[in-house]
């Protein structure tokens, strides 16, 4: 089975010091549900990326869509992977450090993005979470952490468009290859899946996990929606 064809996949770029001046109005787009959980958040930093990735997620989709932002209704699929409430749009959102991602497509898609620790221990979850092939290229790379989470963001970002139904067994998914796509029929996975991976900016890496063959990104800037 190839990609799904004439499908698209958008993935949005967003970075919190860009939208600053316009949280007060994001945040009233969020649902009543989605206020309380942004209230709860103890650091301010988690707050906003929660703000900024639902609120702007509506505004995504409501343009997209024609309807009004605060009024879409998500739901939970299976393990908890949201949607939207009678609609056949796919998305997928992720925050981290400074930036949003937020995938829209006409198919499944699952989107990561991570903020590259300086400090961070990788090996002990190399040695857990990732296969002898793809703990190579990380242990061999000229930068070994931008390379290992290059493969975590991937992992994730298929983890991710399955709603984390794949495997438990993080090992069996092997993407250790430094190409786009990945083959047909890969382990669990029907059908061709394009795994693509970016960098959001110096600190942060990013990947998007789709079954369209073609995918563009777009960096969101206040004003722009
Ligand atoms: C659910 C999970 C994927 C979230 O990942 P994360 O890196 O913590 O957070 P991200 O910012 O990328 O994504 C969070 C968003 O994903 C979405 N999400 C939640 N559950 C999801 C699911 N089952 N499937 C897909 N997307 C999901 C939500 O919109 C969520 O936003 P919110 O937390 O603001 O409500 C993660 O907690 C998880 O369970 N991972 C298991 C896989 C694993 O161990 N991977 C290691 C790779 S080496």
């Amino acid at each position: 089975m190839g990609f799904l064809q004439n499908a698209t996949t958008v993935v949005y770029m967003l970075h919190t010091r860009d939208h600053a001046g316009q949280m007060a109005d994001i945040y009233r787009l969020l649902s009543e549900d989605e206020q309380k959980h942004a209230r709860r958040f103890v650091k301010n930093t988690d707050k906003t990326l929660y703000i900024l990735s639902h609120g702007m997620l509506r505004k995504i989709l409501g343009a997209r869509l024609s309807q009004d932002p605060a009024h879409l209704a998500f739901r939970k699929e299976k393990q908890g992977k949201p949607a939207l409430e009678g609609e056949k749009i796919h998305f997928n959102i992720s925050h981290s450090g400074e930036v949003v991602l937020i995938a829209v497509s006409d198919t499944q898609t699952g989107v990561d993005v991570e903020y590259m620790k300086p400090d961070f221990d990788y090996e002990e979850i190399l040695a857990t979470n990732f296969c002898g092939r793809e703990s190579k290229a990380a242990r061999s790379a000229l930068d070994g952490r931008k390379m290992f989470y290059r493969l975590w963001t991937r992992k994730e970002a298929l983890l991710k468009a399955d709603g984390i139904g794949l495997t438990d067994d993080l090992t069996k998914i092997d993407v250790s290859d430094g190409v786009r796509e990945i083959p047909e029929d890969l382990y669990h996975l029907k059908g061709a899946w394009n795994t693509m991976s970016f960098t959001a900016d110096e600190h942060h890496v990013g990947c998007i996990a789709t079954q369209s063959r073609t995918v563009s990104f777009v960096r969101l800037r206040p004003g722009d929606l």
